[in-house]
């Protein structure tokens, strides 16, 4: 399971799914980061987590995704995306979702199962710009704009059914 996630979250969900699968002690959780040098051939299955940051998922993610995508494919991987808008509920779908769209279109793969979670917004931890900008982005969405709290969007059930559904799969 490999998780490209710039403040923890998308790696949390990922902990959590690696949770339900019960399989931690065979299972491996990397940064996309260390994901390179990994022999993926190795792994019978790759999951693969994503969040977004200014309307994109990573660049390393795209790099990544190129360099693999053959045993991707044969691998039958799975791909889930957190984001924000996906707190919303006619946009956190795979088929809804502006941001799976996208990367479905950009990277030209077909993962074998989609998903999309609803991330964190953690007012606290951002740095000024960051900070007012994302203040901003929620105030047009009908967000919250309490910069001295932080909101969970993510719902753990749906997670865990993400996971559910991969077991039955299996
Ligand atoms: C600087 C910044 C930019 C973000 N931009 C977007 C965005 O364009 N669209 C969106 O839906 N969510 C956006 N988010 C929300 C993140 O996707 C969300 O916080 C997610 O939980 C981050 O996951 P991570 O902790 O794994 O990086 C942004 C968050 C930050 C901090």
């Amino acid at each position: 399971m490999i998780y490209s996630s710039t403040d923890g979250h998308t790696k949390t969900i990922c902990e959590k799914i690696l949770n339900e699968l019960g399989d931690l002690s065979q299972a491996k959780l990397v940064s996309l980061n260390d994901a390179f040098d990994l022999e993926l051939s190795d792994y019978s299955q790759i999951i693969i987590g994503a969040s977004i940051r200014y309307g994109k998922h990573s660049r390393d993610l795209y790099k990544f995704i190129n360099f693999n995508k053959k045993l991707l494919e044969q691998k039958k991987g799975i791909f889930f995306s957190v984001n924000v808008v996906a707190r919303k509920k006619e946009k956190n779908t795979p088929e809804t979702n502006p941001y799976i769209k996208k990367f479905l279109k950009i990277s030209k793969w077909k993962p074998n199962k989609i998903g999309v979670f609803a991330g964190r917004v953690d007012y606290p931890s951002y740095r000024l710009f960051d900070k007012y900008i994302i203040k901003f982005i929620m105030f047009i969405t009908n967000g919250p704009t309490d910069t001295s709290k932080s909101y969970e969007f993510t719902d753990w059930l749906k997670v865990e059914e993400f996971a559910k559904e991969l077991k039955l799969a299996r």
